[in-house]
């Protein structure tokens, strides 16, 4: 570590501490800041720490819907994140307005709609309750059985989710285009060059690059999942920031970045536009904020809370 940086982790802290602050950092943020955070999980985990927390002031190192998700739960806090336009792909396939009218459009059908976590505070709001790639499994089998399921706004992770319950669902047509960059060819390549690793994915990736792993998992329980497993390598095909979590955690393994065909690992653009420096300034300066109009806030809060309890 070089001594700017040194200074720069100092001047973090000590910003943590004057605010009564805590950092929580997604798995897919860079290295620096996984290792100045309080805690760094998967979506669910991080909402049970946001929602669970005593510090008045939430540094969210992730995007942009999960500083919203930590607001919604904890709406008397400060929730800073670093850049306010670190979004994702994948909440913006599913606008607030467009699935307002979608649900109008079809009445008839009188939907119990099941969001991906992955989505803005407007599409909480209009949603039953919200899953991640944790627990969705689990909460789309405790679903209604006598309501039609619509899942917003991730259609992999539902074809996934569909396949584990044996539950239909219509499905939005949103993706990550992180995950959707795994091929077929690229994962082939890559289990042709270690061929005993054992491939463990994400449930964003394609039909096709999910029937090539022996794994399909949360972020989170990628950690666990190669902890216990006898392998010694493992293909991880998820975004680049999983590597050095799970580097840090099973240090006597040997992780291999899952390729897609144009680079040798993924990286989300928008996870990757925080930074060291970018977090400093915003524990110094309350800014950028999240702000949630309370009505919105407030009934997405309901669903969040139904997954929180469901979970
Ligand atoms: P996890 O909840 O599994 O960490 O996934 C979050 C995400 O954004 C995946 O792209
Ligand atoms: Fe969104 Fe995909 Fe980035 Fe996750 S990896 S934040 S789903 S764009």
């Amino acid at each position: 570590m070089t001594a700017v940086s040194t200074d720069l982790i100092s001047e973090i802290l000590e910003l943590k501490r004057a605010r009564n602050a805590v950092i929580l950092a997604h798995n897919y943020q860079i290295a620096a800041i996984q290792e100045v955070a309080d805690f760094v999980g998967d979506s669910l985990g991080l909402s049970r720490q946001a929602a669970a927390t005593d510090a008045e002031v939430i540094a969210f190192c992730g995007v942009h819907f999960m500083g919203e998700t930590a607001k919604i739960l904890s709406p008397g806090k400060t929730v800073v994140i670093p850049d306010m336009d670190a979004g994702c792909s994948l909440s913006d396939s599913c606008p607030d307005e467009k699935l307002a009218a979608f649900l109008e459009e079809h009445r008839d059908k009188n939907y119990y709609v099941i969001a991906y976590i992955n989505c803005s505070a407007g599409v909480k709001a209009l949603s039953d309750v919200i899953v991640t790639s944790g627990n969705a499994v689990k909460i789309v089998n405790a679903a209604p059985a006598d309501r039609n399921i619509l899942f917003v706004p991730d259609q992999n992770l539902g074809a996934w989710v569909m396949e584990q319950t044996g539950r239909k669902m219509d499905l939005w047509r949103g993706s990550c285009y992180v995950h959707v960059e795994f091929t077929r060819e690229s994962i082939h390549r890559i289990k042709a060059e270690y061929p005993g690793a054992v491939v463990v994915a994400h449930p964003e990736c394609t039909h096709a690059v999910r029937l090539l792993a022996d794994e399909v998992c949360s972020t989170e329980k990628m950690v666990s999942f190669c902890r216990e497993n006898p392998a010694k390598d493992f293909i991880i095909v998820t975004e680049s920031g999983m590597l050095h979590r799970l580097r840090r955690e099973v240090p006597d393994k040997n992780f291999i970045p899952g390729p897609t065909d144009h680079c040798a690992c993924a990286d989300c653009r928008y996870m990757k536009l925080n930074t060291l420096e970018k977090l400093r300034d915003c524990l110094k300066n309350l800014e950028p904020q999240i702000h949630i109009p309370e009505e919105t806030r407030a009934k997405a809060e309901r669903s969040v809370r139904r997954m929180l309890e469901l979970s």
